[in-house]
């Protein structure tokens, strides 16, 4: 109950990325410490979803939250695209079988974004070095700003790649319509989670001040 408390806090706290964001900087709060920590502490990736499909308008107020991430020099390099029409999903997802059948062999399988009913493209400038990097900040505000709200995502590499490779889903990958100069980079899948998977080990070793 507390968990759902706070995440519904956090809803709140998160839904100042939508329409009138404010430029005050955020006090010291230990209620927004809790909330944003629990936030980011309890999402996972998802890969089972419900089908109940997720609201263009609730998409927004989330993709807002991601463009708003940080990005170098403001260039906002990068370009995304939302697929949320079923028929759209299976024609890609068939195109890429078509190439790659073994993608279909994984149990369960339903569609190439790891059977999320949405799927989420962000194509990068290659023209700019940091381009990947305001991508990687764009995606993790999309991926937490959906928690908040209750929904699920999973961050996608394979989907691209599957999408790049195969000749079957050119005509797919065209009518993303990404200007000339950029290119899909990753995907990620969205929808209601219907799994609620445990934390994977994590290495603290990682981390090291140095003196
Ligand atoms: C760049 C990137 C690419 C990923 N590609 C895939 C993928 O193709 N398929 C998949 O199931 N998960 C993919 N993931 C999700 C990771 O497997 C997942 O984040 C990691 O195992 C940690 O689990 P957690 O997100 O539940 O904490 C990707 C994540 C990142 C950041």
């Amino acid at each position: 109950m507390k968990k759902i408390v706070s995440i519904m806090t956090a809803a709140l706290a998160l839904s100042a990325c939508s329409p009138q964001p404010s430029n005050q900087p955020v006090e010291q709060n230990i209620d927004k410490v809790e909330v944003i920590t629990d936030l980011m502490m309890s999402r996972r990736s998802i890969r089972a979803y419900k089908e109940e499909p997720v609201s263009r308008e609730m998409l927004k107020d989330i993709l807002k939250c991601g463009i708003n991430a940080p990005n170098g020099r403001n260039l906002q390099s990068y370009e995304i695209r939302i697929v949320d029409s079923p028929e759209l999903i299976k024609a890609m997802t068939e195109a890429v079988v078509k190439d790659m059948p073994e993608v279909a062999k994984r149990p369960g399988f339903k569609n190439i974004f790891v059977n999320a009913p949405g799927a989420i493209f962000i194509a990068y400038d290659t023209r700019y070095d940091f381009a990947q990097v305001d991508c990687g900040l764009l995606g993790e505000n999309i991926i937490l700003a959906a928690w908040a709200r209750g929904i699920g995502t999973c961050c996608l590499g394979s989907s691209a790649r599957f999408l790049l490779q195969s000749p079957s889903a050119k005509p797919y990958l065209d009518r993303l319509n990404f200007s000339e100069g950029f290119e899909l980079l990753y995907c990620i899948g969205y929808g209601y989670p219907d799994e609620t998977p445990e934390a994977k080990p994590r290495k603290e070793s990682m981390i090291q001040f140095i003196d």
